[in-house]
């Protein structure tokens, strides 16, 4: 069973196959946390109980006699506010007397098999209830009545657990949570580094790594999105790991908004690591009876270094996140007009761009922004989503029929949150977007958020959304989100639930999302926000790729994708071949391969030799699929750590195939340059299918793939496909 409780000693502990995690009831209840680490036997564990410290200047709790427990100075399960632990808490409520003083305890617990959903929150599930096992722990804070259940859901076979809380109103009296963090884990040293992916508009998902000091560090978003300027990914891992070597825990919130990961190093040198919503902002009434969950954070542990940790997010990811249709099957190969048109398109250009992807061997064209309404630039009307049959030159039906007649998809863009100040709705409601009373509401992009916390409000765009799906062949739709939220406040919602809205927007957003593809189960939504500027777990629960960046030169694109695969699977990267100048086709497409591949340019620039690389590059597509989206990622040269060139590879699941590209960003030395694999079986053979020469894994491992016989100027690259000699 990977989830005991030993009554006797009172503990917890909770095994995936590499990993163990343990919590103790101590006494007066409290849940401390004992140990997350590589996985250990259930023997002898009351040697890891907690054996009391005091701390001076720190209030001690009264019952516990001889001052041996003082709340700062040990290691929480889920910490409170204001009784006595002076770190950064994970749970906060503020009582109907006006003091935030907050202490759940352990009442009781139970253990079973499967993995509940959250309402509605997107989370991971179980494919089927033997892949998961579950605990949820029942605290109370006597004093109030405030129940806090912890939920713990440990995907044993993966390495992986999950961890969110559900608060229960079980007073007569209205309180407001004003901190309610996904998780908290209190290490008992601070020798790691912290890992976070930071960025901006085009250069997302940086890797920033430094080693944790005392005081608090942070990465965070208060822009009402994840963002692409901080990612609610982050690692801590052993100060000398590696890719390939050392402890490496990695966690994750399956949201897509407002989030906060914090490490605090306290004065003995204990780390603690909290994930969950952002509290700077955040408050949530909550009357009795009523219930509030938070969203879910997933917990990774590998001793096998950075890379591993990584690909356990992804097996994880690939098979309990993405769901529906285009979860195994393969996805089709797209081309996007955005970037060689704009908004300056009609129907026939869209059917002109089809027919030479058709030739080429494209599956489906999408059309970008600028169909509908009055959108001829990116000043107009968003809100208005009526076919602008003009344009298209008749209606969308006959559009996407010329388009299916040439044997291709159709796929549509929307915004769906947001609002052009120039358009027929907002010259109907004003109060519809995000904004407080009497203030100038900040523009961006010449647009405002819709105010997706409204029930109205939703309703009135689901319905138009649903009026063009539902007799339209819609087969794709590239969900896009262009600002970020400011003057976070709502017309729908009193004054004493402001707090709320951020989080309301989203669970609004999810809402909708939701909606859609349970109406429309065989469409495939690619999420995107201005590139990749929510590149989350909470959209991927809805969207099995998410357009990685609006950055598409290939070499800016290695940091993005590099970066992006510290927690997310390749085929949820959407990445695709443009018109950019620095590197050849050859580069474009070999980058490109890496994720759910696509183009967006015009086809019918391409010239004659152009067209057979595509061709060429279009059957590699359909070679290398399973390999690159079912099989496991080695980030072999990082470009953050060489300036010289990046190469990676991906290997199936049973060591019979693997694809290494490698990529020159300046030009290198000289000197020979052997290229170690990894991942392959040291004891098989493998054929380089391009030269059929034959070479052992553990050649390719140990010695490496000599890259002298290939280009060394900037801007090249190689692919390598090797198959095992049976
Ligand atoms: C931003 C996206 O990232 C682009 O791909 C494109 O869809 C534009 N928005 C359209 O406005």
């Amino acid at each position: 069973m990977p989830i005991i409780f030993d009554s006797e000693k009172k503990i917890f502990k909770l095994d995936t196959a590499n990993s163990s995690y343990v919590i103790e009831i101590y006494d007066e209840n409290y849940l401390l946390h004992l140990y997350y680490g590589a996985k250990i036997p259930d023997y002898n564990l009351k040697n890891l109980k907690f054996k009391g410290g005091f701390a001076s200047f720190s209030p001690v709790n009264i019952n516990i006699e001889d001052g041996r427990f003082s709340p700062d100075n040990c290691t929480f399960e889920y910490p409170c506010e204001g009784t006595g632990d002076f770190r950064l808490s994970a749970f906060a409520v503020r009582n109907a007397d006006g003091n935030n003083s907050t202490d759940v305890r352990y009442v009781s617990h139970k253990i079973y098999n499967g993995k509940p959903g959250i309402d509605g929150l997107p989370s991971l599930y179980a494919s089927d209830d033997s892949d998961v096992t579950t605990l949820e722990i029942l605290t109370e804070d006597k004093v109030t009545g405030i129940q806090a259940i912890l939920y713990y859901s440990v995907f044993e076979k993966l390495g992986a657990m999950t961890r969110s809380v559900k608060v229960i109103n079980n007073s007569d009296k209205t309180v407001e949570i004003e901190r309610i963090y996904s998780t908290c884990v209190d290490f008992q040293t601070s020798n790691y580094d912290m890992i976070t992916l930071y960025g901006k508009w085009s250069k997302e998902r940086n890797v920033a790594r430094r080693p944790l000091a005392h005081g608090r560090q942070t990465a965070s978003s208060k822009r009402g999105s994840s963002s692409h300027h901080q990612n609610p990914f982050g690692a801590i891992v052993a100060n000398d790991a590696t890719e390939d070597f050392g402890e490496a825990y990695g966690f994750n919130l399956v949201y897509s908004s407002n989030f906060s990961f914090d490490v605090e190093v306290d004065q003995n040198s204990g780390s603690r690591v909290l994930l969950g919503i952002n509290p700077d902002g955040f408050g949530w009434k909550l009357e009795p009876g009523k219930t509030f969950s938070s969203p879910e954070a997933v917990m990774v542990y590998s001793d096998k270094g950075i890379g591993e940790m990584s690909r356990i997010f992804h097996r994880l990811y690939r098979k309990h996140l993405i769901r529906g249709k285009w979860k195994d099957i393969k996805r089709p190969l797209l081309i996007n007009n955005w970037e060689a048109t704009g908004m300056d398109f009609d129907g026939d250009k869209i059917v002109s761009f089809a027919k030479k992807a058709a030739e080429l061997g494209v599956d489906m064209i999408v059309m970008d922004d600028g169909w509908f309404g009055n959108r001829f630039d990116d000043r107009r009307a968003l809100g208005d989503w009526q076919v602008n049959e003009e344009k298209l030159g008749g209606p969308l039906s006959y559009l996407i029929e010329r388009i299916n007649a040439l044997g291709l998809k159709f796929g549509i863009w929307y915004e769906p949150e947001m609002i052009s100040r120039d358009s027929n709705l907002y010259r109907e409601h004003p109060d519809w977007c995000i904004h407080v009373p009497n203030r100038e509401k900040s523009i961006a992009r010449h647009q405002y958020v819709i105010d997706f916390s409204r029930r109205d409000v939703r309703d009135y765009i689901y319905n138009e959304m649903y009026k063009v799906l539902s007799v339209n062949k819609v087969d794709y739709l590239k969900w896009d989100f262009n600002r970020n939220l400011s003057e976070i406040g709502s017309a729908g919602y009193p004054a004493d639930q402001q707090k709320e809205i951020a989080h309301r927007f989203v669970l609004g957003t999810y809402e909708i999302m939701d909606r859609l593809t349970k109406d429309f189960p065989d469409m495939l939504i690619e999420n995107c926000s201005g590139g990749g500027g929510r590149f989350d777990a909470g959209m991927l629960y809805y969207s099995p790729q998410i357009w990685t960046s609006d950055n598409t030169d290939p070499i800016e694109r290695l940091s993005i994708q590099f970066g992006t695969s510290m927690c997310y699977p390749a085929n949820t990267m959407g990445a695709h071949v443009s018109a950019s100048r620095r590197a050849g086709y050859e580069t474009k497409g070999n980058v490109a391969l890496w994720g759910s591949f696509g183009y967006e340019l015009d086809p019918n620039r391409f010239t004659e030799e152009e067209q057979v690389t595509i061709k060429e590059q279009v059957k590699e597509y359909h070679k290398y699929y399973d390999v690159i989206h079912f099989g496991d990622l080695y980030r072999l040269i990082s470009p953050f750590e060489n300036h010289f060139r990046a190469a990676w590879m991906f290997v199936s699941e049973d060591k019979n195939e693997a694809l290494v590209t490698s990529v020159v960003m300046r030009k290198p030395e000289d000197r020979p340059f052997f290229l170690r694999l990894k991942g392959l079986d040291p004891e098989k053979y493998y054929v380089d299918e391009e030269t059929n020469e034959v070479y052992s894994g553990a050649l390719l491992m140990n010695a490496g793939l000599c890259l002298n016989e290939f280009s060394l100027d900037d801007g090249t690259s190689f692919k390598k496909y090797f198959k095992s000699v049976k």
